[in-house]
Order: structure tokens, then C-alpha cells, then sequence
């Protein structure tokens, strides 16, 4: 199979070992990643009822922690989850894993809380008595090498985003299924992963990142009303901004996507991730300036972000 037909999603890392021994955090004590485990009976297992967050560890720091921490507090409390901790004992959790595995750099955690464990296997989340569940997964993770070489190749589908009063999309909520469907529809139709577009037909954002376009020197995005608010998404647009590159948050539709200049994913395990394609056109030459900038800037940023 040739490079460029070569399947992979925005989160594939290179093959470690290590991570065959890790050891997982559960509910205050750390164990080894067989042994971790939650019940059943626990609503995220059963319902999706949690909420979570995606974060990197470099230079033994976790980047843009406080940012990480308001979402994470903002949907608890929106859903009335009650974390139990403070952002403080959950960094000091989250370190304690990172410290247990031996990690300072190029390792990514997976921070999950739900409403915890049910007195019975019922929807209702009074049912959820015994306080939350906090697991924290941290994986020695480098991106491949060849998501940047290569790029995704994206397709639109039929699953759009919804809007805010169904299940709004700022959620990181353990339910995915939204995206989940999205993305089993763009491998169906031989993609890596799904644009999806919001209830008006703009453009909005990726299964799993946010999206971005360059044309003529400018980066778009979406109007933010359907998608995650991305921590990565707000850094390139600020970044953007203080490097005086013209950047819009706007409605636009496939149109103004396909025929793009470059195209660009953002999340929290890529930072900045090329599209080779959408719906099987190519996006621009391959010549991806404006987003090679802004890797070099979002780079520059964690560092300073994560100095000792
Ligand atoms: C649907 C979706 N979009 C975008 C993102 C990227 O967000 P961030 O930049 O905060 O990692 C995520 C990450 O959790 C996500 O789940």
C-alpha cells in the first residue's frame, strides 16, 4: 500500500512498548492498567455520564492546565457533577501518574470523571450515590510522523453537529456517539475521518479536532456555535492575531473548503494536522505555509507555556 492510501486517524501515535505496563489511576490509588477498573454499574460505562478532557505532558508540565480545568469545571457543573476535588488535587493526581510512569515528556492523559457508581442499572442520576469515578490514563504518546507528512483525508457525512439545546457540542462528554457515527460513516465512505457540518450546511468541525482553512492568506474557522471550544482552537486563533495573519471565525460552506489553499485540524494530541483531502479533491498544492507558521508558533507557545 502506497504512503499516501495508507489509513490512520488524527490520534495515531507511534508504537510504545511501555504502554503495556502503565499504571492507571482510579479513585486515589494507582495501579497497573489490568488491574484498573470500574464498575458496571458506573455511569459513564452505562450512560456516557461523564465528562473528560485530553491533555500533554512536556517538560513535566501539563499545557494550558487552567484552560483544560475550565472546561473540565464549566460541563461538571452544567451537568451538576460534583468533582469532589479541586483543580489543585487533581493536578497533584494527575502528577502523581505522570510520576509513577516515569514521564515528563511526550505522554498524553486521558482525565475522566463520571457521575460515578448507580445503585441500579437505571438512567436516573439520582441513582449515582456513591460519588464520582476519576480515572487518569496517561500513555507514552508521540504523534506519527506520517499524519504530518501525509495529512487526513476527510469526507462530509450525513451526521451533523446538533445544536446546544439537544446535546451541545462544548460537552467532552464520555458519550461521543455523535462523532462516533460521524466517523464510522467517513471510513465507510474511505476516508480517515468526518467533516461534519452544522444544521445550516457550513462547514464546522471534525469527529475528533477542530477544522480550519486558509485561502488567499487568511485562516477561517467556523462560528464556534456547533463545536468543541477547542483549547488548540482558541491558542491558533490568538495566535493568529498576535502574528497579524488575518483570521475569521465565520460561516463558509464545502465551497469555499474545497477550493482552499490549506486545510488544518486542531486538537489538544496533533496540535496542528494537514488535510490531504476532502471528499477525495486535494486541498491546495501540498504547500502548507500558513500552517507550518502556525505549528512553529503554537510550539514556541507550549514551550513558554510549560518552562520550568
Ligand atoms: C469533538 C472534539 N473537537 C475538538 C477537540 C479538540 O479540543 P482541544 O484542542 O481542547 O484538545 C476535541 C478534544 O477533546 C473533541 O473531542
Amino acid at each position: 500500500m502506497s504512503d499516501t492510501n495508507h489509513s490512520h486517524s488524527t490520534h495515531d501515535a507511534e508504537e510504545d512498548v511501555r504502554n503495556r505496563d502503565i499504571k492507571i489511576y482510579v479513585n486515589g490509588d494507582i495501579v497497573h492498567r489490568d488491574e484498573a477498573k470500574v464498575s458496571v454499574y458506573d455511569s459513564g460505562f452505562m450512560l456516557g455520564d461523564g465528562m473528560w478532557e485530553g491533555m500533554r505532558l512536556y517538560n513535566g508540565k501539563w499545557a494550558f492546565f487552567d484552560e483544560h480545568m475550565d472546561r473540565l469545571y464549566n460541563s461538571c457543573k452544567s451537568v451538576s457533577i460534583d468533582i469532589g476535588l479541586s483543580k489543585e488535587e487533581l493536578l497533584e493526581a494527575m502528577n502523581r501518574t505522570a510520576a509513577a510512569n516515569d514521564m515528563t515528556e511526550d505522554a498524553h492523559c486521558r482525565l475522566m470523571i463520571t457521575r460515578g457508581r448507580k445503585a441500579k442499572p437505571f438512567q436516573h442520576p439520582g441513582l449515582s450515590r456513591f460519588g464520582p469515578t476519576i480515572v487518569i490514563i496517561v500513555e507514552h504518546s508521540k504523534p506519527k510522523s506520517s499524519l504530518h507528512s501525509t495529512g487526513i483525508r476527510l469526507a462530509t457525512v450525513p451526521q451533523v453537529r446538533g445544536l446546544p439545546m439537544s446535546q451541545d457540542a462544548k460537552y467532552n462528554s464520555h458519550s461521543k456517539l455523535n462523532c462516533v457515527i460521524a466517523c464510522l460513516q467517513a471510513e465507510q465512505a474511505g476516508a480517515d475521518e468526518a467533516l461534519m457540518l452544522d444544521p445550516n450546511g457550513f462547514v464546522n468541525t471534525t469527529n475528533a479536532c477542530n477544522f480550519f482553512i486558509v485561502r488567499r492568506g487568511e485562516v477561517w474557522t467556523s462560528t464556534g456555535d456547533y463545536c468543541m471550544n477547542g483549547v488548540t482552537r482558541q491558542k491558533v486563533i490568538d495566535l493568529c492575531r498576535q502574528d497579524g495573519i488575518p483570521v475569521f471565525e465565520k460561516n463558509y460552506s464545502l465551497y469555499e473548503a474545497y477550493g482552499a489553499d490549506e486545510a488544518f485540524l486542531t486538537g489538544t494530541f496533533g496540535a496542528q494536522t494537514p488535510v490531504a483531502s476532502i471528499d477525495g479533491k486535494a486541498i491546495g498544492t501540498g504547500e502548507r505555509l500558513v500552517m507550518a507558521r502556525l505549528q512553529q508558533l503554537y510550539k514556541a507557545l507550549v514551550r513558554e507555556n510549560t518552562a520550568g
